[in-house]
């Protein structure tokens, strides 16, 4: 058995254009996931979407259930996942509206729940996370996006910080020193729970703002939001490329 996952982020609570034709309301050993799995066909095939934040948007970055939602996912036969994220721009190339398809990451977070091994399989799960994407998932999206002429970056640095408040000035500053080209709260511990489990994983990072000291303007939700309307129509067109090589 194999599918296809998307989670959503913010911006994205619902795929447009997924044809609903059931909803999986899964209980894992680790909890519940944050909301009901819907599964439908998305350009004639079959995808299982999960919104990241819950319906309506509720679940806080550092409080999402992740280990609950990649089991979940696991359990439907999802192989692989694409996760969106909202960001914030740290490098110059990263203005709001850009898409970025990032080939590393570096884990901010603390206090998450951040792995399946709860120490009593009676081995050690070290996991290979030199490339934390899926590089053959990653490369379909890059395709993706040049296909449907969608203009993004194919290489970069998704910095993860635990929320749910937005970074300092000076937090930015090292996390630039750092080589990360966005921010962003909710792409780990995702990304390595789905290795753990042998799944294809990439991500998409929608840059909403320039990280916090390196715009003119005060952060607001409602400008990331704005700028989240446009960003999830592009999103959309590129998961459509992406199920076309599928
Ligand atoms: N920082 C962290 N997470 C974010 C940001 C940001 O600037 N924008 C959207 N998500």
């Amino acid at each position: 058995m194999s599918g296809f996952g998307i989670i959503g982020g913010t911006g994205l609570d619902q795929l447009e254009g997924l044809e609903v034709t059931g909803e999986h309301q899964i209980a894992t050993p680790f909890g519940q996931p944050s909301r009901a799995i819907q599964e439908g066909r998305f350009n004639n095939q079959t995808v299982f979407f999960l919104h990241r934040h819950g319906s309506p948007a509720a679940v806080p970055p550092h409080l999402v259930n992740y280990r609950a939602n990649v089991w979940a996912l696991h359990c439907l036969g999802v192989d692989r996942i694409v996760g969106i994220n909202a960001v914030g721009g740290i490098t110059p190339a990263m203005r709001p509206g850009r898409l970025l398809i990032p080939d590393q990451l570096i884990d901010y977070t603390w206090g998450r729940d951040h792995t399946f091994d709860n120490g009593d399989s009676g081995s050690l799960l070290h996991v290979d996370f030199t490339e934390p994407y899926d590089r053959t998932l990653r490369m379909a999206l890059v395709n993706a996006a040049q296909m449907a002429n969608i203009t993004h970056e194919s290489t970069g640095v998704h910095g993860v910080t635990q929320g749910p408040r937005l970074e300092t000035a000076a937090e930015v500053q090292r996390m630039a020193r750092d080589g990360c080209d966005v921010v962003g709260m909710t792409g780990m511990p995702e990304a390595a729970l789905a290795r753990e489990l042998d799944i294809a994983y990439a991500c998409v990072c929608m840059v909403v703002n320039p990280a916090a000291g390196l715009g003119n303007l005060p952060l607001t939700l409602d400008m990331m939001r704005s700028i989240l309307v446009q960003e999830a129509f592009v999103v959309r067109a590129l998961l459509v490329a992406l199920l076309d090589q599928a």
